[in-house]
């Protein structure tokens, strides 16, 4: 066993005495939520919740590239809400930044769309965006990218955008539901096997193949999850440490324990 108890104190402790040099960190909608950007599955405030003006035949369609075909709308009047340019990243943001900035974040994979991640300063070339992201728009059909501030304007007039080549319509490369995770998930899927911890926080894994991740990390590693519910089997082995906080609250603790509250406050004030 890598810890002398499943508590933050003993993950810190492992830290900063292994010391660790390789964290994986994966994420979902509930880093972003104290953003005030919903997540998707909680029962009563999550996007599949709170839908039904969209007449959708199930929630998850307005996510799905064979409905998006039929009828773009429904994303195209959610794509006005969640167009990233109005939230401010978390305090459970400015953790992974802080992990970067001490050179202990081998990759960060996560599964939002908001760009927050970035906003907060976690260097790209850490960061893989598993579900894609709102950072660029293409053609569904011949695939040419289209201009991001025509997209803007589709998004705020509530238009639908269509490709000046071929008339196909534009989507933003978030990952539908049908579609395939982009190459970068495929090069780098293999890197949680090297990590001496893991952090999940914020997600409810349920969408494949983001939610086997966790279960490529070694037995000797150790596993954290930051979340509100138990999530995806973690728990089930003696070096996980399950945290049921708010994640904000969560990372909170962490840096307290590991003496890097000022840090993470600061860097969180910026
Ligand atoms: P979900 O909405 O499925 O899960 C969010 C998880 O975070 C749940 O377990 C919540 O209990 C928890 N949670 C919410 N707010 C929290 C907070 N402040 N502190 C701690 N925990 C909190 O979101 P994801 O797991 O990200 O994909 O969803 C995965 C994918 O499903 C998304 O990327 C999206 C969606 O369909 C696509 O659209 C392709």
């Amino acid at each position: 066993r890598q810890l002398k108890s499943r508590s933050i104190e003993s993950v810190a402790h492992y830290i900063l005495n292994r010391p660790v040099s390789k964290v994986v960190v994966l994420t979902g909608a509930g880093i972003s939520t104290s953003a005030g950007i919903p997540d998707f599955r909680s029962p009563e405030t999550g996007l599949y919740a709170n839908l039904s003006r969209l007449n959708l035949p199930y929630a998850e369609a307005v996510f799905d590239i064979a409905y998006f075909r039929q009828n773009p709308e429904p994303f195209y009047t959610l794509a006005a809400e969640l167009y990233p340019g109005k939230f401010r990243p978390t305090l459970a943001h400015s953790f992974i930044r802080l992990l970067a900035d001490k050179g202990l974040l081998l990759k960060l994979f996560t599964q939002n769309i908001d760009c927050l991640e970035r906003e907060a300063g976690v260097p790209g070339d850490l960061i893989v965006e598993a579900h894609g992201s709102f950072a660029e728009q293409s053609c569904i059909e011949c695939k040419l990218f289209y201009d991001k501030d025509e997209i803007r304007k589709h998004v705020a007039a509530k238009t639908i955008p269509r490709c000046p080549s071929c008339d196909g319509l534009v989507k933003p490369e978030i990952v539908f539901f049908g579609e395939q995770l982009p190459a970068a998930f495929f090069a780098n899927r293999m890197l949680p096997v090297e990590a001496d911890l893991v952090i999940v926080m914020g997600t409810s894994l349920t969408v494949q193949p983001f939610a086997s991740l966790p279960q490529l990390a070694r037995e000797d590693a150790v596993r954290v999850l930051i979340n509100k519910e138990v999530v995806g089997g973690l728990g089930s082995r003696a070096d996980d440490v399950v945290v049921l906080e708010d994640c904000d609250e969560g990372v909170r603790q962490l840096a307290k324990a590991l003496g890097w509250l000022n840090d993470l406050e600061a860097l969180w004030a910026e």
